[in-house]
């Protein structure tokens, strides 16, 4: 039996055939959903990729501005983690708008273990940051290691995310 046959998804079909049939008769709805999609990757992955370039050069930087930047880190989360959310809920809007396409589609599955790699990344680096907050002693330098290893990989991660999607959206 194939996953667009199961009963979750033939449910999940149903359950979002109105929708599925607004969007795919109405141009205005389509360019809301995969503008806000964008704009808010552009918002999110923007602030995300030029802090993650701040950590891998705060190595040569003096404790002051070391101090500065962490305290940077931890505000522009809350604007990444909006913008992220807002990308989140438009892109169950997409998927919402073809199921059955997207269910069995290779680089969906691949973008979504990614953005799961992404969340647990994000998590090592916030607790790596509140470490690096309360401890500037003995423990910082491999603190910083750890925080430079995990903006390594949120860059790569982001990159991957947005190229996956656009392998997703021409593979329709
Ligand atoms: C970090 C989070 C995400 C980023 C950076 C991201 C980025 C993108 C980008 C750049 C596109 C290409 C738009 C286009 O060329 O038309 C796209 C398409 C798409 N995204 Fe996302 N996305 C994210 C999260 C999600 C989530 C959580 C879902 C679903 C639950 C999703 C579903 C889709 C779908 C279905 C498309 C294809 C639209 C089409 O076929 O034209 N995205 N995404």
């Amino acid at each position: 039996m194939g996953l667009e046959s199961s009963l979750l998804i033939r449910d999940l079909v149903g359950l979002t055939a109105s929708w599925r049939s607004l969007y795919s008769h109405s141009a205005s709805a389509e360019t809301s959903v995969v503008g806000t999609h964008v704009l808010s990757t552009l918002v999110a992955g923007g602030l995300a990729l030029a802090h993650d370039r701040g950590t891998l050069r705060a190595g040569g930087w003096n404790p002051a501005i070391q101090e500065h930047h962490l305290a940077e880190l931890h505000l522009v989360h809350r604007t990444v983690v909006i913008a992220l959310a807002i990308c989140m809920l438009s892109g169950v809007a997409l998927f919402a708008s073809d199921v059955k396409t997207y269910v069995v589609s290779v680089p969906f599955w691949i973008k979504m273990a990614l953005i799961a790699m992404l969340f647990v990344n994000a998590l090592v680096m916030t607790s790596t940051e509140r470490d690096l907050r309360v401890d500037s002693g003995t423990g910082a330098t491999a603190a910083w290691g750890r925080i430079r290893a995990s903006s390594i990989v949120s860059a790569f991660l982001w990159l991957a995310i947005v190229f996956v999607s656009v392998v997703l959206s021409l593979s329709k």
